[in-house]
């Protein structure tokens, strides 16, 4: 693969990052997952407005341009034959002299700027968009300020562990009773025809998926319902689903053991996922 490093287009294995680099010493970092189908990036507007605000969040400056990061996502799709799966952005807070806790001064330390491409043939025909997937609850671990995409990803991935280990896909995180979202994708259950999810603050991602998906489903005249629900709640719903830029619309089928509706994904996330991906191609 080529890839994209501070400026270059360099062969992926050729792609080096200083050990001092804050990304790596104190997960400094945002990223963004852009997915691409029949060759075209979907919603990278919105990508990359989330990206500038994660940035602002964390009083990092954008190192480049909205017209040259959309310049180099179209090159590394073009260059590494890409027709369907993703592009990976990640800009952290650079590579100071030494290791300190304080923030570098951006004039003496550039952010670091990589992206890089994942191919996935068939993507949108994935077995797991075929049979819903299955998801168990675990506590949310994480830090305050979810609505930051950081590279801090280790429990989320903490999380996929758990549900492996329970013989499921993805793991729903719960705090104060309610489920925030899922361990790299937002989550809704629905009942009677409503679509409900979490309203957006800072303890979820504010999902570009979400955010495209809930306007198809108003266009549609979908009922959708932003606001807290519970496990139990969901374990009672007529479906769940989940969102993301690499899954798309999900049918769950299983919450912590119990089926949801007839095990199957149900008609509200199937009809949303169709939409979605006709609107995306
Ligand atoms: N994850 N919530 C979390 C915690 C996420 O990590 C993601 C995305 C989402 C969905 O956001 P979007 O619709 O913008 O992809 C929600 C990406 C795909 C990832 O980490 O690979």
């Amino acid at each position: 693969r080529t890839v994209y490093l501070n400026g270059e287009y360099v062969a992926e294995n050729e792609a080096k990052v200083s050990i001092f680099d804050r990304g790596f010493l104190m997960a400094d970092g945002v990223y963004e997952v852009t997915s691409v189908l029949d060759g075209k990036l979907v919603d990278f507007e919105g990508h990359a407005v989330r990206l500038d605000r994660s940035l602002s969040e964390l009083g990092m400056k954008n190192p480049i341009t909205k017209d040259e990061l959309l310049a180099v996502h179209r090159e590394l799709v073009t260059r590494n034959d890409v027709v369907d799966g993703g592009v990976y952005l990640q800009i952290t807070r650079g590579a100071p002299a030494d290791r300190d806790f304080a923030f570098p001064d951006p004039e003496t330390t550039p952010c670091t700027v990589v992206l890089f491409t994942q191919s996935k043939p068939g993507v949108t025909e994935s077995p797991a968009s075929k049979t819903g997937i299955k998801v168990i609850s675990i506590a949310d671990e994480r830090w305050g300020r979810r609505d930051i995409k950081t590279v801090q990803l280790l429990y989320p991935s903490m999380g996929k562990m758990m549900a492996k280990a329970a013989g499921c896909d993805d793991a729903w995180m719960v705090e104060d009773g309610f489920v925030t979202e899922g361990t790299s994708n937002n989550a809704y259950i629905v009942k009677g025809n409503k679509i409900i999810t979490r309203a957006l603050s800072n303890d979820i991602l504010h999902g570009i998926t979400r955010a495209a998906v809930l306007r198809f489903a108003q266009e549609a005249q979908m009922e959708v319902e932003e606001r807290n629900f519970t496990i139990d709640e969901a374990k009672e719903a007529d479906e769940a689903f989940i969102t993301s830029a690499t899954m798309f619309v999900n049918g769950v089928v299983e919450i912590d053991g119990a089926q949801i509706g007839d095990g199957v994904p149900g008609h509200v996330s199937k009809r949303l996922r169709e939409i979605y991906l006709d609107e995306s191609r």
